[in-house]
Order: C-alpha cells, then sequence, then structure tokens
C-alpha cells in the first residue's frame, strides 16, 4: 500500500493526471450488466472522440483524374458535418450536411454567396449509399439509386479544378481555417463504411480504425445517448430550458425531468444541477456502494430508494422527476413518492435554473465525476435533450446512439 501510494504521489508531481485510471484499478467494478461492445474496424465514426477528429484528406488537384466519391453513411442525429471539401482555398467549398434529419448540399457560388439545397431524409439509422458525382458543370448527389440533389457548378469552382490547388476533404466537420459560417451544429454522430474518396488512396482512414478503437462505430445502434463511465456532459440550464425560462416568472413553473436509461455498471450521476458557485442543488445518483438512488437537495440528501430489481438486467428503467409548487415528485417505472418542497426550495430550484452560468449535467459530473456507464435518453420539460447542444462533451459520449444491446425502447 505504501508503494502505491508514493507511487501515486510521484505520477502527481510528474503532473500526470491518474484519477480514471486508479478509479478502475482501486475500485471493485460495479458491473451490472454484461454485453458484448462489438465496434467493427470497418466502421468509422465520423464525430470527434477522444482522440480527436477523423483525419483530413488532402490530395494534389493535378494528380486527380476523378472527383466522384461515394461512401455508406448511418446517422440518427437530426443535424451535423458529413463531409466538407474545398478547392484552393475557403472560396470553393462542397458541403454535403444533415439539417432537421435531411440531406443538404451547400456551395460556394461566388461573391460569397451560398447555395443550399435540401434533398431527402437521412437521419433514420439505416446504411444509406451516397454517391457525390461531377458531371458537366453540376455535381449530382444520389442516395441510394435516386439522385437527391443537383447543384451548378460556379465558374470559380470549374476554373479551380484545372488549377494547381490542393483538395481538401474532412470528414464529420469543417476544415480548422476554412472561415465558413454555417447555421449548423458540425459534429455529426454517424458512422461511415465502404468509402472510396476521389478514385484515391484513404488509407489514413483505415489506419485510424486500427489505431483507435473509440473512432469504430458498432455494428447495429438504438436511439439514445451513450455514455462510457469516464465522460458527462453538461448544458447552460438556461439553453437546456430554451423558451420554457421565459415562462420562470409563471407561480405555477414545474420542472419536467424524465430519464430513459439502460445501466451497463449500477452507478454515477445521472442527473445535476449546479449554480454558479459550482454547488449542486439538486443530483440524482445511483449511489454505488449502497445501491441506492440518491436525490439530494443542496447538498443533503432528500430521498433515497433501494437500486430497483430490475436496474441490472437488461430492461429499461424510467425515472421521472417533477419540481412543482409545494412538490417534489420522483417516479420509478410505476411507483411514485410525493415529498413536500418548502417555498423557499422551490423559489431556489427556479431561482438557479434561470440564472446565466447555472448548468445541468448529464451523466456525471463536471470532469467526469462519478460518470455513468450505459444508455440515457432524457426528456427536461418534455422536450429530448440534443447533447450536442452541451457547452462541455466528454468525445466519447455518443449523442445520438447506443449499440443496439441497450436499446432503451425495449419494454415500453
Ligand atoms: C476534438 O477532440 C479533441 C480531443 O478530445 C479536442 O482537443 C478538440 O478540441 C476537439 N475538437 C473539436 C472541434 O471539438
Ligand atoms: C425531407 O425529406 C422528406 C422525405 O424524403 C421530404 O418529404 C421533405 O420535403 C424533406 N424536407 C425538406 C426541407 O426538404
Ligand atoms: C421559442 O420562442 C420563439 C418566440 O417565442 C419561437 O419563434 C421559437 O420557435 C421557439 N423555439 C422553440 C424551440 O420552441
Amino acid at each position: 500500500m505504501f508503494a502505491l501510494k508514493r507511487f501515486v504521489v510521484a505520477l502527481l508531481t510528474l503532473g500526470i493526471w491518474v484519477h480514471p485510471t486508479l478509479e478502475r484499478t482501486l475500485e471493485p467494478s460495479p458491473e451490472c450488466y454484461y454485453f458484448v461492445e462489438s465496434r467493427s474496424s470497418h466502421l468509422l465514426y465520423t464525430g470527434n472522440s477522444s482522440v480527436g477528429n477523423v483525419p483530413i484528406l488532402e490530395y494534389k488537384v493535378t494528380e486527380l483524374t476523378s472527383f466522384d466519391s461515394e461512401f455508406e453513411l448511418r446517422t440518427l442525429d437530426p443535424e451535423g458535418v458529413i463531409f466538407f471539401g474545398d478547392i484552393g482555398g475557403q472560396q470553393n467549398y462542397f458541403l454535403l450536411a444533415v439539417i432537421q434529419g435531411n440531406l443538404s448540399v451547400q456551395t460556394s457560388c461566388g461573391d460569397g454567396q451560398v447555395l443550399v439545397t435540401s434533398g431527402p431524409k437521412i437521419s433514420d439509422g439505416e446504411w444509406k449509399k451516397i454517391a457525390v458525382m461531377k458531371h458537366e458543370g453540376a455535381v449530382a448527389v444520389r442516395v441510394g439509386s435516386e439522385t437527391a440533389v443537383t447543384v451548378q457548378q460556379s465558374a470559380e469552382s470549374q476554373r479551380a479544378e484545372i488549377g494547381n490547388g490542393m483538395l481538401r476533404i474532412s470528414i464529420g466537420g469543417l476544415l480548422p481555417d476554412s472561415g465558413v459560417t454555417l447555421g449548423l451544429n458540425p459534429p455529426l454522430d454517424g458512422c461511415m463504411r465502404s468509402w472510396d474518396w476521389v478514385r484515391q488512396d484513404s488509407s489514413i482512414l483505415e489506419r485510424t480504425l486500427q489505431d483507435s478503437k473509440v473512432q469504430r462505430c458498432w455494428e447495429h445502434i438504438a436511439p439514445g445517448s451513450y455514455f462510457t463511465g469516464v465522460g458527462s456532459v453538461g448544458f447552460s440550464s438556461l439553453a437546456l430550458l430554451g423558451n420554457s425560462s421565459a415562462e420562470l416568472d409563471g407561480a405555477d413553473w414545474t420542472l419536467s425531468v424524465e430519464l430513459a436509461l439502460r445501466t451497463v455498471s449500477a452507478r454515477g450521476f445521472l442527473f445535476i444541477l449546479l449554480d454558479t458557485q459550482n454547488d449542486y442543488i439538486l443530483s440524482l445518483k445511483l449511489n454505488h456502494p449502497s445501491q441506492e438512488l440518491m436525490l439530494r437537495l443542496r447538498g443533503t440528501l432528500f430521498w433515497s430508494r433501494s437500486y430497483p430489481q430490475t436496474l441490472c438486467s437488461g430492461e429499461s428503467q424510467f425515472l421521472q422527476l417533477q419540481v412543482r409548487p409545494g412538490q417534489l415528485v420522483i417516479g420509478m417505472g410505476i411507483t411514485k413518492a410525493t415529498m413536500r418542497l418548502t417555498d423557499g426550495d422551490y423559489e431556489l430550484l427556479k431561482r438557479v435554473l434561470s440564472q446565466p452560468g447555472s448548468r445541468v449535467y448529464l451523466g456525471g459530473g463536471p470532469a467526469g465525476l462519478s460518470s455513468f456507464h450505459g444508455c440515457l435518453q432524457a426528456k427536461i420539460q418534455g422536450v429530448n435533450v440534443d447533447l450536442d447542444l452541451a457547452e462541455v462533451k466528454h468525445g466519447d459520449v455518443r449523442s445520438h446512439s447506443c449499440p443496439a444491446a441497450l436499446d432503451i425502447r425495449d419494454g415500453k
């Protein structure tokens, strides 16, 4: 023990952050539901994982014999960048994206003008074969066997194609220096396979998949958000409550939090409301050693109950939390408990939620403290929470997908 302590102290003095590894080795792991992750080394995650972005592909235009590309894409994310390409700088770009669940093509057409054309629905979680082909001054995007979108090329873009610049393609995000402002949130929780980028070598993508497991996708997915047990997401509470914050003045204002989840490890914070001083005002946690679901208000225990017997059975769990004038209601499945809430506590919750700088964390505390491992779908004020709206998000949390083995829709 002494030697271990010395070792830890040595690491800390070296400035190495050892906390996550220590937690895993020193605490017995409360694994509760075993499942095979089955990430495939042929499926590329398009988002930015904890190892960073998908690498950028670059080709000399003079060496290209084709501008045609194709790949298969699968996503449940309603918004994000599929790929962004430019030739000879940012004036000539082509963006393939998803907006409100539909395919969207945005191209520069000279003079800083942007042409936006929308296509068919794409975010249904099924594999879609997408081809981008150039043909006589136009670019056609095919989905399956149908031509979904055709856009005319600008004169500038046609000139660039016979110049001696570089073609750059970034998958799942913008180019770091692209300077283009898009009316969309770039990260796309999606997967790609069977790609062919401008008929050129793209082995850097295969190498990425070989080297980093976190950049691989699961064979099959289900809706929800996947937390790995080491990271969380944090939102500005105002951004999360959106329009309903306007009604915070109302005397009968209520807060409603609904969680559907399937746990892999039976522990971790599910929901936390933090004030501007970083104090935990309201928190709901799967408390591991005591095996209790715990609700804390202003740091003190307000309510607790033993884990539901089905928590580790692989069945979906449904939790509800409601703050109303004079009452706090918590529901687990079909059982409900109603507690008295003082006016002071009710006003405090209202005040903290409407204060700029207050935050809501899901799936763990700030810096990944006591993180949840499993699939979670949160609804706040009746609206599914979009993790892409988070201020801070651990790279390996998947915003819009869970492995199919943790499908939270089971039993619903
Ligand atoms: C991508 O992830 C890396 C590592 O987690 C992080 O440093 C970087 O800021 C992220 N980039 C974006 C655009 O989110
Ligand atoms: C999105 O796709 C659906 C189905 O393919 C289509 O009916 C709808 O018009 C599209 N929306 C837009 C904005 O193009
Ligand atoms: C929020 O409120 C504004 C104005 O009241 C409205 O235009 C907008 O659609 C609302 N947004 C959502 C997400 O409900």
